[in-house]
């Protein structure tokens, strides 16, 4: 049969607001033209992230009420830390309320002002936390990245000889690979990127840690892409990325297929009795991190889930199906389609507008104007800034548009309603105005900018 189905039947449902345009645009004015202030019950299908969007399964409810919450040492987090070690194969496992958590805590143990964290591209909280560290994050994607239209099966590869130069010329105690990388796209790391990798850590003594938040779809994509692994499970491919690190950090928001948590695994007990001493005054005790023993639960069973063949071919064949649809209507998405998410190309999309009009801005009010569905800019607004000492912002490398798909929400009813509206969109891409921002907060502006359209100059 050719006909591709989704692996689970629905069970439970929650109906999905419908409004009109004269009802948006109230939306949008009222919200400054800033997505993240649209009130979710007047958004139809939200792309906004793939991020704790996630359906849970039976087996995933079920659990919640099997959730031990005895403060310490509770039966689920030895479930979930049984899990977590046959998984990665890591010895001590501790659990933390989301990702960025997790990143906070290692990187106060382990970094100190003037360190260097070099990596393919790190995650916006993952490169505020560095920094909050004292430590200065570098990203050393491989050229083809900054190349939305390229045909490259491995966008998120770091460059392996800028790597090997700045862990010759800086002090680096720690490397961290994203996979998938989520900063350019969701493009996977192949195999054999990650094993130079370990070898160039080894050779200058670093550390190298995973940002493991899609490590289920990379694994996926690798088994599709990557020459000779075609026969070995997604399990077992996720297993020789973890293998090959120290450790990992986790944001189970995403391959979790959880709400919330997240966790710290790694081989390292001196450092995890540092970890697990410093969490107690943020995170709470070793043995729960932030959550309740019924996330706990949930997340031990999301984890088993996500490495399912039959899951991973439906969430992989669902994006691409979206990504194939728009490129072959001559929609400019980014190339090819990665793991969580498709990605337009807002200056191919709004050539007529300039980099500082913010044409992603343009094209997200747009969207949710005509159909209701919320995407995510990541491009000007989200990564512009001024330079030192006040100098105009320029433009920055890449300006895109996220349409990221939460895992086991949406059918392909849904992405088609979605591939039809950006079609539209697209037909009329010469009618979307250029975006000011009238008012910004210093740092992260994306979130609590207020915007307005500004006539054309
Ligand atoms: N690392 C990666 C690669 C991520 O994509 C995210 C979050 C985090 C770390 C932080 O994890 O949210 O659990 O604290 N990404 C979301 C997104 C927010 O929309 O891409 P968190």
């Amino acid at each position: 049969m050719r006909t591709r189905i989704e692996p689970y039947r629905v069970k439970v449902v929650e109906p999905i607001p419908f409004t009109s345009i004269a009802d948006r645009e109230r939306a949008l004015a009222a919200a400054h033209w800033n997505l993240f202030k649209i009130p979710a019950n007047l958004v139809t299908i939200d792309l906004l992230t793939d991020s704790g969007m996630t359906a849970m399964s039976a087996h995933q409810w079920a659990g919640l009420l099997d959730g031990d919450e005895a403060y310490a040492g509770a039966r689920s987090f030895q479930r979930f830390e049984a899990v977590v070690r046959t998984l990665t194969g890591y010895t001590h496992v501790i659990p933390t309320h989301q990702g960025r958590a997790a990143e906070r805590l290692l990187f106060e143990a382990m970094l100190k002002p003037g360190d260097v964290v070099p990596g393919n591209t790190h995650f916006d909280t993952t490169h505020a936390n560095l920094e909050r560290a004292g430590a200065r994050a570098v990203n050393l994607p491989i050229a083809a990245a900054r190349t939305p239209a390229a045909e490259h099966p491995f966008k998120g590869d770091i460059d392996l000889d800028a790597l090997a130069e700045t862990l010759a010329r800086e002090r680096v105690p720690l490397v961290i690979i994203t996979v998938t990388s989520n900063g350019v796209g969701g493009h996977p790391v192949s195999l054999a990127n990650m094993q130079a990798v370990r070898a160039l850590c080894d050779k200058h003594g670093a550390r190298l840690f995973l940002d493991a938040a899609r490590f289920a779809e990379n694994a996926w994509l690798v088994r599709e892409r990557e020459v000779g692994l075609g026969e070995r499970t997604p399990r077992d491919l996720a297993r020789a990325f973890f293998e090959l690190a120290d450790g990992c950090l986790m944001s189970a928001k995403k391959d979790g297929l959880v709400n919330i948590g997240g966790f710290l695994a790694l081989r390292d007990g001196a450092l995890a009795d540092t970890l697990r001493r410093d969490m107690v005054l943020g995170e709470g005790f070793p043995t729960y991190g932030g959550l309740a023993g019924r996330d706990l639960e949930a997340m031990a069973s999301g984890l088993e889930e996500v490495t399912d063949p039959a899951y991973l071919a439906d969430r992989i064949a669902q994006v691409r199906s979206l990504g194939d649809r728009l490129h072959a209507a001559g929609v400019p998405v980014m190339r090819p389609t990665g793991g969580h998410a498709v990605y337009l190309d807002s200056r191919a999309f709004a050539p007529h507008l300039g980099p500082l009009d913010l044409p992603g801005q343009a094209i997200v009010c747009a969207l949710y104007r005509l159909a209701g569905i919320r995407s995510c800019e990541i491009g000007q607004l989200m990564k512009g800034h001024s330079g030192p000492g006040g100098t105009p912002e320029g433009a920055v490398d890449l300006d895109l548009v996220r349409l990221a798909i939460p895992r086991r929400v949406y059918t392909c009813c849904h992405l088609d309603y979605v591939a039809e509206a950006v079609e539209l969109l697209y037909a009329a891409r010469s009618e979307l105005t250029p975006f000011e921002i009238i008012e910004q907060p210093p740092a992260l502006r994306h979130f609590g900018a207020k915007l307005r359209p500004r006539a054309p100059r």
